[in-house]
């Protein structure tokens, strides 16, 4: 029998086309809205091919007028939203920062118009460490206060979630908020049928250390090796796809299921282990035993030395704990890159 259906927005993105494989084989059934702006429908022909069902995309552009009315005149029932659909660059956003706010705050209010529609009683929302800012309080911990960030990209998930809350909080708003902080998703389905493939330049490392490896990049650099850090280089927390997909889920029965006190959490969603820019290469080197072309450079504006989670919140709260390792991120990614690349 079914759990519900569940809108997810942003689903033929790297995180939404990996989370509805997860939601299928949890029971759920699932409804896509997509406009494609950083992805194609290629994804949902991966998610059929692991699942066995068939996922059709609504192309809709949640960020344009009327997008909301035009979802709900479909008439589908919704029993929870994961809305994934945002611009996610950085540094695009500091250069266009108005197509930032423009996207992924209308974007976001179309999402909790629908819910309204629906009084849909489980909404979860993909936030980003980047909320915390330039913090140097490690790991992070969900009560940190947020901190200035240097991106509109950072500021838009920070205003995202102060508009969550006080949806939530409206008189008469019955819906119950997940805000999932992620630190750095990576990695494929271990099928190989499904990974990341985004229409835009890829600009995460574990994606550009794939590419440098097969030979879409002629090298890597390194971005600053003289940080407060074991080897010089910074620190990440990497998270695989698949552990971060299975989040989402729990995210979603814990809502829906009533276990939620509170109108509104966050939590972080990262392994909880820093991981250096070096020891990452060095794990993709030798899972892959390709020797990457990389080289040491400056270091780059804005990065902070390191970012990892204080994940026992999440650990404790929806029993979530990370079954993957970095080792196993760079081999999904490696096979992901080679078929992709038809090699
Ligand atoms: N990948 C990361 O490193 C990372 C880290 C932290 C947070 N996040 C957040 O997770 C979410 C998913 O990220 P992802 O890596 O899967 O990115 P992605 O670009 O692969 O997926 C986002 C999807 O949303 C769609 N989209 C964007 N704006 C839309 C709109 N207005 N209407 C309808 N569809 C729209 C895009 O076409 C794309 O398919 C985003 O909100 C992102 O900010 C990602």
């Amino acid at each position: 029998m079914s759990k519900g259906t569940i809108l997810v927005t942003g689903g033929c993105g790297y995180i939404g086309s990996h989370t509805i494989v997860e939601l299928i084989q949890s029971g759920y059934e699932v409804v896509c809205i997509d406009s494609l702006i950083n992805s194609d429908q290629e994804s949902l022909r991966g998610v059929e091919a692991i699942t066995g069902q068939a996922v059709k995309n609504i192309n809709v552009d949640l960020a344009k007028d009327h997008a909301a009315a035009t979802i709900i005149e479909l008439g589908i029932h919704f029993d929870g939203i994961i809305h994934f659909a945002a611009l996610k660059s950085v540094g695009e956003s500091v250069a266009e920062p108005l197509k930032y706010y423009s996207n992924n705050i209308k974007s976001l209010i179309a999402a909790l118009e629908i819910a309204g529609h629906y009084s849909t009683p489980a909404f979860v929302f993909s936030s980003s460490c980047t909320v915390y800012g330039q913090t140097d309080q490690l790991p992070v911990h969900e009560d940190l206060p947020f901190m200035t960030t240097g991106s509109a990209y950072g500021r838009s998930k920070q205003m995202c979630e102060q508009i969550m809350m006080d949806a939530c909080n409206a008189p008469g708003a019955t819906g119950k908020v997940i805000s999932l902080r992620y630190f750095n998703p990576a990695g494929a389905h271990a099928s190989h049928l499904l990974g990341e493939s985004p229409i835009n330049v890829a600009l995460n490392l574990v994606p550009v250390i794939t590419e440098t490896a097969i030979g879409k990049r002629d090298s890597l650099t390194v971005y600053g090796n003289d940080y407060d850090t074991r080897d010089g280089t910074c620190i990440r927390d990497f998270v695989h796809i698949m552990d971060l997909a299975r989040a989402h889920v729990l995210a979603l029965d814990a809502l829906l299921e009533g276990r939620q006190k509170n109108i509104f959490e966050a939590y972080n969603l990262g392994i909880g282990k820093g991981v250096t820019v070096l020891e990452a290469i060095h794990a993709f080197e030798k899972v892959s035993g390709v020797a990457l072309n990389y080289s040491l450079g400056p270091r780059r504006e804005g990065d902070l030395p390191a970012m990892y989670a204080d994940n026992r919140k999440i650990s404790e709260q929806l029993q979530w704990q990370p079954q993957f390792n970095i080792a196993d991120i760079m081999r999904d990614a490696w096979a992901w890159e080679q078929v992709r690349s038809g090699k």
